[in-house]
């Protein structure tokens, strides 16, 4: 069994220090395998220009990275988290993957950007990935990614056994929606948002929070509430989102037929 959980938390934008200190304050509160952070949660998600996202962005060995990844291996724990990444001249809307002994596995990068983050971020080229966290096979996608439901059939269809979905949800479908995708196709997903509201420019956005663990037959194993900064956890047997059957005859990945699929290529 595996101990995995979100942290819901509403970062005050650009305040990449306190915003940090606070999401791993609550993640210190409890013991775990795997804790997914939310989308942009060390900078916040609201920027104005690409100029600004470059400027709060970092690398892969950047302050961020780093404090997170002595974190995972003080307390033994994988993470995956949100943050803007630099990389040459680009930025990406990304996400990291550590594991419990602190080691950077990789990101990723977001694919399906959302609105006007198609003026901040590049799109993500890494494609959907999945890394052994914790001894689980641990996939990736990023807030809107969740609407297009070949994100989620990707990851499955690659081994992941659990979906980490970090998010900063200003449309509220998701936490109804990620429940469906993880029953479709039977593997657990951790949906970690954010909450609050944002105002800057001239411009505001309110996030949903509504974070949650599913399991592959949709119950909801935890549960944040819209407002606030919370952890939440739940106890896992990764091993049962192998099981792919509905019943004696049909299993949802033998059954396919992508011969009549053709349109969605
Ligand atoms: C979103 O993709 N952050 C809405």
């Amino acid at each position: 069994m595996k101990r995995v959980g979100f942290v819901q938390t509403n970062p005050e934008f650009g305040a990449v220090e306190s915003n940090l200190k606070r999401a791993l304050d609550l993640a210190s509160k409890v013991e775990s395998d795997l804790l997914v952070f939310p989308e942009l949660f060390n900078t916040g998600y609201l920027f104005l220009s690409r100029e600004e996202a470059l400027k709060l962005s970092e690398g892969l060995d950047g302050p961020t990275i780093r404090k997170l990844s002595d974190f995972a291996s003080e307390h033994s724990t994988a993470i995956v988290a949100g943050f803007p990444e630099r990389d040459g001249g680009k930025v990406y809307n990304s996400a990291v993957a550590i594991d419990v002994d602190g080691d950077v596995k990789g990101v990723y990068r977001k694919t399906h950007l959302f609105y006007e983050e198609k003026l901040i971020f590049d799109p993500g080229d890494t494609g959907f990935r999945v890394f052994d966290l914790a001894g689980m096979r641990v996939g990736i996608m990023i807030c809107f990614d969740w609407i297009f439901p070949e994100s989620a059939r990707s990851l499955a269809l690659s081994g992941a056994q659990v979906i980490a979905h970090p998010s900063c949800l200003v449309m509220p479908y998701a936490p109804k929606a990620d429940p469906v995708r993880a029953l479709e196709n039977r593997v657990f997903i951790i949906l970690s948002d954010r909450s609050g509201i944002e105002e800057r420019g001239g411009k505001k956005l309110r996030y949903h929070g509504m974070s949650l663990i599913s399991d592959p037959k949709m119950n909801i194993l935890a549960q944040a509430p819209e407002e606030g900064e919370h952890v939440g956890i739940a106890e896992i047997d990764p091993k049962l989102a192998e099981d792919k059957r509905v019943n004696e005859l049909n299993d949802i990945f033998l059954d396919r037929r992508p011969e009549f699929y053709v349109k969605i290529c």
